[in-house]
């Protein structure tokens, strides 16, 4: 059956206001009923083969997430230090992680030796593995937005030292540690943009045509959205 308007714009809106969040946290409790349906959205993700190669960690425990925080300190401070001058400065004033702040983290890892789905199609290109597993990440982030509650991606982390932390396996990989919990306000741009780290590259100088090497202007013009275009058909949705 077919969406209805208000289901399709309700769709746009998510991917659109989704945002990786990691200050405005608040401590209110996520209800179990809440966390549920993020999960079961994340665990309908497509998978290679339907291999399903993920695993969730639900973390509330406080003496876990501190041991998590002095590892992306540590991991933080080696990355700080391959930046210098006022890109340094910059980076040592973003806020790269809410391990302390948000109510709840979540580690979702990939078995790659998971035996569900027989090997169909990772045995031509093995990382679709880890791509699944991605999947899932993005349909539990943007199912948290519906949800109200924010979610903010930590990758700034020594895997192996993550790994003994919260006991996974070494043939286990955790692909994402997110932090996840309501939030006061959710930001109307990526906060990497605010700060002025990055900005959005338009898609329009990312489109190619049959060939990597054919690029066209006009036909890129037509298949770009107008910002206001965009933002329209989110406020939209919200009414
Ligand atoms: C694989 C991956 C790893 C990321 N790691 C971090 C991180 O360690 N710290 C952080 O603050 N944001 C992290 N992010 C979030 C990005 O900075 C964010 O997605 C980007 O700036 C765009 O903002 P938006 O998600 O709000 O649209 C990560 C995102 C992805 C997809």
């Amino acid at each position: 059956m077919d969406f209805s308007e208000a289901e399709r714009r309700g769709l746009y809106r998510a991917i659109h206001e989704r945002r990786d969040v990691r200050s405005r946290f608040l401590p209110d409790p996520v209800p179990d009923a809440i966390l549920a349906r993020i999960l079961d959205a994340a665990h309908h993700a497509p998978s290679v083969g339907f291999m399903q190669p993920w695993d969730f960690i639900v973390i509330r425990d406080s003496s876990i997430r501190r041991a998590v925080q002095e590892n992306f300190e540590r991991a933080n401070a080696a990355a700080s230090s391959l930046y210098s001058g006022s890109r340094r400065e910059l980076y040592n004033n973003l806020k790269l992680a809410a391990i302390l702040d948000a109510p709840i983290n979540l580690c979702i890892t990939c078995d790659p030796s998971r035996a569900k789905g027989a090997g169909l199609g990772r045995q031509t290109v093995p990382d679709t593995v880890v791509y699944s597993t991605v999947c899932a990440v993005q349909n539990l982030w943007l199912a948290a937005r519906a949800e109200g509650l924010g979610a903010g991606w930590v990758s700034i982390l020594d895997l192996d030292v993550l790994r003994g932390i919260l006991g996974i396996p070494e043939s286990v990989i955790p692909v994402a540690y997110l932090c996840l919990g309501y939030v006061s306000a959710f930001g109307s741009q990526p906060e990497l943009e605010e700060r002025g780290w990055e900005s959005r590259e338009s898609v329009e100088n990312l489109l190619h045509f049959d060939r990597w090497d054919v690029r066209d202007e006009a036909r890129a013009r037509r298949l770009t959205l107008e910002p206001c275009v965009k933002s329209k058909s989110s406020s939209q949705a919200a009414s």
